[in-house]
C-alpha cells in the first residue's frame, strides 16, 4: 500500500560532482524506509527565503536499513545550484513519498529500460526493482557527451549482470549524441536496434519528453507495454495548484505530482 506523504528531516552525508553538471547527494532521512521505486521527494534548500518552492527529485536508491537516500541531479538553476552547495552535515527537510512509482510487468518476458540524461536515477531504481523480482532486462542509457555520463551508475547497472537468476543487465548500451562514448546517436536509435533483435514485454523510460514520446511510439509498434516517468514544473507537489498538467489521450488532464510521475505511456497525449 502506498505510504502517506509527510515532512521528514534529512542531513547530507555525501554531495559530490559525478559528471559534468551532475551531482550525487546521499542523505540520511526516515523517508528512505517508505519510498517505492519511481516515486519522488521534494526538498527544501535552506538559505534563501525568497525561494519557497521545493525541488522535486526522483531517487536512484533508497536503503531502509540505514535510512540512506541517493539522489542524482543536474545543476540547472538557482535551486539546484544551492542544493549543490550544501555540505556534509547540513540539514533541511523534504516531503515524501510523493506520487506513484513503477509497477512490475503484467506479462512475463524481458524488459527494456531507456534513460536519457538525468532521467537515469529512477531507471536505476527500476532496474533494482526488476533485479529483485528476477525480471530480466536490458538498459539503454544516453547522454549528449561522454563527460555527462554518470559512470558510477552505469557500473552499478553492469554489476546487476551478477544476478544470474534473471540475467538482468545482459546488455547495458551506452549512447552519446557526439559519439564520444559508446554508440553515436540517440537512445531511440539504439532502441530500434534492440527491437530488431529481441522481444520485450515491457518498456520503462525516463528522460526528455521528446525522447520518451518516440520510445512510447516504438514500444507500441513492438506491442510492448510502456511506463514513462514524466517531469513537469511543480508548485505544490500534491494536487492543489494544477501547474503540472499532463494531457491525456482520453481528453482532459492528469496531474504529474499526484497521478504520476509514472504513467502508462499509451494514456499520455505526446507532442509529436
Ligand atoms: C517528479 C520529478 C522528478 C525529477 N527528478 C529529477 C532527478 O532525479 N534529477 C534531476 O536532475 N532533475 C529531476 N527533476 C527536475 C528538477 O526538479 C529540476 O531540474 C529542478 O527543480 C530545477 O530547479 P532549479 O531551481 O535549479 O532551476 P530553475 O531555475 O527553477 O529552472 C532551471 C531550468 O530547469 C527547468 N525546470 C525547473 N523545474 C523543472 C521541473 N520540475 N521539471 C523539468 N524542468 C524543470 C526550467 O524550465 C529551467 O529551464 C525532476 C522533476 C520532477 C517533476
Ligand atoms: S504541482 Fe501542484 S498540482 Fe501538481
Amino acid at each position: 500500500m502506498t505510504k502517506a506523504r509527510d515532512l521528514h528531516p534529512f542531513d547530507v552525508i555525501v554531495n559530490e560532482s559525478i559528471a559534468e553538471g551532475v551531482q550525487r547527494m546521499v542523505c540520511r532521512t526516515p523517508v528512505a524506509r517508505l519510498l517505492e521505486p519511481g516515486q519522488f521527494v521534494q526538498l527544501a534548500v535552506p538559505g534563501d527565503g525568497s525561494h519557497v518552492l521545493r525541488i522535486p527529485l526522483s531517487f536512484a536508491s533508497a536503503n531502509a536499513k540505514d535510512e540512506r537516500l541517493e539522489l542524482v541531479y543536474a545543476v540547472v538553476g538557482e535551486g539546484t545550484r544551492r542544493l549543490a552547495a550544501m555540505r556534509v552535515g547540513d540539514a533541511s527537510t523534504l516531503v515524501g513519498p510523493c506520487g506513484n512509482g513503477w509497477t512490475l510487468p503484467r506479462e512475463s518476458g524481458r524488459a527494456l529500460l531507456v534513460a536519457g540524461g538525468v532521467g537515469l536515477p529512477p531507471i536505476v531504481a527500476c532496474a533494482e526493482m526488476l533485479a529483485q523480482a528476477n525480471v530480466g532486462f536490458d538498459v539503454i542509457v544516453g547522454a549528449q557527451t561522454a563527460g555527462k555520463h554518470c559512470n558510477e551508475l552505469l557500473d552499478r547497472l553492469r554489476g546487476m549482470q551478477l544476478n544470474q537468476a534473471c540475467d538482468c543487465g545482459r546488455n547495458v548500451i551506452v549512447t552519446t549524441d557526439d559519439g564520444s562514448l559508446g554508440m553515436r546517436g540517440f537512445t531511440t536509435q539504439a532502441m530500434e536496434n534492440m527491437l530488431a533483435e529481441h522481444t520485450y514485454a515491457q518498456v520503462y523510460t525516463c528522460g526528455p519528453d521528446v525522447m520518451m514520446s518516440r520510445v512510447a511510439q516504438l514500444a507500441q509498434q513492438a506491442h510492448a507495454a510502456c511506463q514513462a516517468s514524466l517531469e513537469r514544473m511543480m508548485g505544490c507537489g500534491f494536487g492543489a495548484c494544477s501547474c503540472c498538467n499532463v494531457a491525456l489521450v482520453s481528453g482532459g488532464y492528469a496531474l504529474c505530482c499526484k497521478d504520476g510521475p509514472v504513467f502508462n505511456a499509451e494514456e499520455v497525449l505526446w507532442q509529436r
